[in-house]
């Protein structure tokens, strides 16, 4: 049975998109926000005024601001790990005992820092920083965004298990002049721990003296990361209750830290500390994540939309499309509420992307005339990355905001239906003033946002990821016990590939 707010969210019409701004002269104005460097448009979507109020007593109803509040207040609200989510306080907003306790961990990683930049761990050229998932995707977005600006390290990010990674990365690097930065929360995932042994063991054949004396461990598992053999001083800590996907702005962040200097980490941290007050006191109505979780639910759960396309219209942001597949996939990508009942529809939509125009040369033939309907998000900077002829940026942003008007617009033609495009198709723009450390660490902050909004709109924990336990198992289970009783593709592929 739907609830009321649900029951008038079906009950509003779907306006046709190519004419939406024609019946209403206000309407740019009413759905784009700017929020310091980034300008918000959803415009060119399908949310309409009555559709923004249906969605705000649906918040109303699942009483969002109380759960934004407990959000915000540290209290478990990752009942299923009984836990809080405190990645706000890592930037100064929440609880005054956590931000405490996340300023005294921040010097500790700035001393450490200080340290390594006075060469008081000998020559350092290269920051070698394995860990994966959460513990990678966040400090690689951020270092590939800005990494330019400092310029002051050479770092490499190795996630996969795949020993082609590190070994690139190695073959890279000079081991006598190469930090370890060994990133896990739980400092017992398979695939760090294995990155980690290697490295060290190249140190040790390149003559290395003392290739532990070289390691910083990054975790939340301190004791972990010492019995591993990381000396005291040089282990990291950030607290527990900030999750992987949401650790960037913890110690996880130490590779960025370096590589741009602490001025530009603070002002990342600023900017995200920004778009948290922002979420916290901005009304629905003008709430940005907010009103981009009511876009979501609007086409995952009215529209039925199974995926979402985010496209990156700048290099520096390359990687944004695969952090927020796990920002938001893992999060959102459940089939039981918090108190473990039945969903009531579709949850996290799957979030796929790129960058501009790359995509336009490959994908986009799907998004103009395909039979999906995907929700498009354009994110482009009005500033270039480069200092090459400014054409390459003009070109880029034509390119960006054209691709926009032509899915909303489409383009008839009578005579051949291979060439008419049914436009009516929705897309997002957020435009940046410029990637900045305090731009990027707005936007990061509000997808994770947006991702909360979504859940607690959807009655759904954000914070655990059970998800990804079993396929671990098995695996360990192979390791430990041997192939036994798996299925006859599973024995055969095991026989033929490990023997
Ligand atoms: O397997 C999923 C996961 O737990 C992610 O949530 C996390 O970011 C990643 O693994 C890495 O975990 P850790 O930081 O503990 O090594």
């Amino acid at each position: 049975m739907p609830s009321p707010a649900w029951t008038a969210i079906a009950n509003q019409p779907v306006p046709e998109l190519k004419t939406i701004f024609e019946s209403d002269a206000g309407r740019l104005s009413k759905l784009t926000l700017t929020h310091g460097p980034i300008r918000f448009d959803w415009s060119k979507t399908h949310l309409t005024d009555g559709l923004i109020d249906a969605f705000v007593q649906l918040s109303e109803e699942v009483d969002f601001a109380g759960r934004r509040e407990a959000l915000f207040a540290g209290e478990k609200i990752n009942n299923t790990e009984g836990r809080a989510a405190e990645h706000p306080a890592e930037r100064g907003e929440g609880k005054a005992e956590s931000v405490a306790q996340a300023k005294a961990l921040h010097s500790r990683m700035r001393g450490l820092i200080d340290v390594i930049e006075a060469d008081g761990l000998g020559p350092v050229r290269h920051i070698l920083h394995v860990g994966i998932g959460g513990s990678a995707l966040g400090p690689d977005v951020i270092v590939n965004a800005l990494g330019d600006e400092g310029g002051r390290y050479d770092v490499a990010i190795v996630s996969n298990v795949d020993g082609t990674a590190l070994e690139g990365a190695m073959a890279r690097f000079d081991p006598h002049a190469t930090i370890l930065a060994i990133a896990s929360k739980t400092f017992t995932t398979t695939e760090t721990m294995l990155n980690a042994a290697s490295a060290i063991g190249w140190m040790q054949e390149a003559g290395v003296e003392d290739p532990y004396g070289r390691v910083i461990a990054l975790t939340a598992s301190p004791e972990k990361a010492m019995e591993w053999g990381v000396d005291e001083t040089r282990v990291l800590p950030f607290n527990e209750s900030v999750g992987g996907r949401y650790s960037l702005w913890s110690s996880i962040g130490f590779p960025a830290a370096l590589a741009l200097g602490w001025g530009a980490f603070e002002s990342l941290l600023e900017g995200a500390a920004s778009m948290d007050r922002h979420f916290r006191l901005a009304a629905p109505r003008e709430n940005a994540p907010l009103i981009a979780a009511f876009s979501d639910l609007f086409y995952a759960r009215i529209l039925q939309c199974q995926t979402r396309a985010v496209f990156a219209y700048d290099e520096r942001l390359k990687l944004l499309p695969s952090y927020l597949q796990q920002l938001e996939m893992e999060s959102n990508g459940k089939s039981v509420k918090a108190d473990g009942s039945p969903v009531d529809g579709p949850t996290a939509a799957i979030t796929w992307g790129g960058v501009g125009t790359d995509a336009q040369h490959a994908v986009f033939q799907l998004l103009h005339q395909g039979t999906h309907i995907v929700p498009v998000e354009f994110i482009a900077s009005k500033e270039p990355g480069h200092s090459l002829d400014p054409e390459h940026h003009r070109t880029l942003l034509v390119n960006c905001f054209a691709q926009g008007a032509a899915l909303l617009r489409g383009k008839d033609n009578a005579d051949d239906p291979a060439r008419a495009y049914p436009g009516n198709r929705p897309s997002t723009t957020i435009l940046l003033d410029d990637v900045t450390p305090e731009a990027l660490g707005a936007l990061i902050a509000f997808y994770e946002h947006r991702t909360f909004a979504n859940a607690m709109l959807m009655g759904i924990n954000p914070f655990d990821q059970f998800g990804v336990e079993l396929g671990k198992e098995i695996a360990k289970s192979i390791e430990k016990d041997g192939p036994k009783g798996f299925d006859p593709s599973t024995m055969a592929l095991i026989d033929l590939a490990l023997g």
